[in-house]
């Protein structure tokens, strides 16, 4: 080969590379990342790309190299030289890429076995999702249960799935893991957050009407924050009574990410306004307190204009007692006090 043709090719593979380079970097294709097991993703992510954009390079430029020199002068029907194969290009052509992909495979490994390691303390959350709803509770601290989720920065967290309808998926994009909740099987993820923030949850499978509305927020606080939090939301959570411990109630089974209800800071906007109680307990013609228990238990049983049915899931019927009659009272408080 020709010196020449040397430096032409180099030439196509530097604008190629530099083309690449750029398509890698500046979209910002990730988000940045908030957790050791995101790290160790990004690791191999940048280790795929930077062969991708070597290979691209290399592809494009014997193309271009090709395209423009090996062309049929106008008018030359002629066929081209017939070639024969060329044992040493094929055996480089396929044991480079045999080591590349094998090397990325290996690579992955690792990574996901790594990423799924706990340590011998991890702290552990259950996640429930309903449509269209996250609750989470900390089976080492007397099952203390909330809608936002709140972590220790720098410690392994192993969250345990459920799901009590159709499918779910927990996601939040800083942490990189994605894990679905399946009903009928207990799934599981590890995460290690390593920086403090708040984040969003997102319920990243289709599950119904509300899937879009179906987020969360986790915060990742330092580890003192996060303690003093613990025993202040469990003492929150052992006291009070009526109405408080109704609006207790409300946040637990997230409620709010479905409902607008003035008194409990929500705006929800799948189920209908539960500022309007009264108004709606008139149009199903039934005294306020029965109409809001009924439409707990049995959400079917009166289904307000311009809502479709089966959306409420029928789960809270479930409530204990006690938990029950403080939600009654708290929506029922909120809605003018009517008794
Ligand atoms: Cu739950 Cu989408």
């Amino acid at each position: 080969m020709r010196r020449g043709a040397i430096v032409q090719l180099l030439l196509f593979a530097a604008v190629a590379g530099v083309i690449a380079t750029i398509m890698a970097l500046y979209p910002h294709w990730l988000p940045p990342t908030a957790s050791e097991q995101a790290d160790r993703i990004g690791y191999v992510f940048w280790y795929v790309t930077i062969i991708c954009a070597a290979i691209f390079s290399l592809v494009a430029a014997i193309l271009i190299y090709s395209i423009v020199k090996f062309r049929a002068a106008p008018g030359d029907d002629s066929d081209g030289q017939s070639i024969h194969g060329h044992t040493g290009l094929e055996i480089a052509w396929t044991a480079v890429p045999f080591a590349l992909v094998t090397s990325m495979g290996i690579f992955s490994a690792v990574v996901l076995a790594r990423n799924d390691r706990t340590g011998n303390n991890p702290l552990r959350v259950d996640i429930t999702a309903q449509q269209f709803a996250w609750s989470f509770k900390y089976p080492q601290h007397n099952d203390l249960a909330t809608t936002v989720l709140r972590l220790p920065v720098d410690r392994t967290v192993r969250f345990r799935l459920r799901a009590l309808d159709v499918i779910h998926s927990f996601w939040v994009p800083e942490f990189a893991q994605k894990q679905d909740a399946v009903p009928g099987i207990d799934t599981f993820v590890t995460i290690t957050p390593n920086k403090k923030g708040v984040f969003p949850i997102i319920c990243t499978e289709l599950c119904g009407l509300g899937h879009a509305a179906m987020r969360s927020t986790v915060i990742v606080m330092s580890q003192q924050a996060w303690s003093k939090w613990v025993k202040s939301a469990s003492k929150a959570a052992g006291g009070g009574g009526g109405a408080n411990a109704g609006r207790t109630v409300f946040d637990q089974n997230g409620c709010g990410s479905c409902h607008t209800f003035k008194p409990a800071n929500s705006a929800g906007k799948v189920g209908p306004d539960l500022d309007k109680l009264s108004e709606e307990a008139q149009r199903a013609g039934k005294p306020l307190e029965e109409f809001v228990r009924e439409s707990i238990v049995d959400p079917n049983a009166y289904v307000e204009k311009g809502y479709p049915a089966n959306v409420m899931p029928p789960t809270f019927k479930s409530l204990p007692k006690e938990q029950l009659d403080s939600l009654v009272q708290f929506l029922i408080s909120g809605s003018g006090g009517a008794k």
